[in-house]
């Protein structure tokens, strides 16, 4: 299985980029202050496909959210990662296919997508540097 390396050395706050991780969509987002609060505000409340914020960011890593941008419904890419796309009702992610919201950390909160979009392996050889799978 091969991996993908991704600058996120530039990627400001509240920034995201769209990369390709085995021929799928890759979402990295830089998580402002304030994204970063109200996603943890709402770690326990009730969920489809309950998991934190941290559970997504995984040790070590406060504010690097990396996932597929593949809606785990049927598989349409989703917007919300690209410069005014639409969020849908929980600021993060919105699957026009079927009308799947997803929240700023990428868990489905709204609509028929099963579980939260998909965290592949990743993680930081040196500064700057993102490595997935
Ligand atoms: Fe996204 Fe159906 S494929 S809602």
């Amino acid at each position: 299985a091969s991996t993908t390396d991704v600058d996120v050395s530039a990627i400001e706050a509240g920034q995201s980029i769209k990369a390709t991780f085995r021929d799928q969509p890759l979402f990295v987002k830089r998580l402002t202050a304030e994204e970063i609060a109200a996603a943890r505000a709402e770690d326990d409340v009730d969920m489809r496909d309950p998991e934190t914020l941290a559970d997504r960011l995984g040790e070590g890593n406060e504010d690097i959210l990396v996932q597929l941008g593949v809606c785990t419904h049927l598989g349409c890419v989703p917007l919300g990662a690209g410069e005014g796309e639409d969020k849908g009702e929980f600021n993060g992610y919105f699957c026009p296919c079927h009308g799947s919201h997803y929240d700023v950390a990428g868990r489905i909160r709204k609509g028929p997508a099963p579980t939260n979009l998909a965290v592949p392996e990743f993680s930081f050889p040196s500064e700057g540097v993102l490595r997935v799978g």
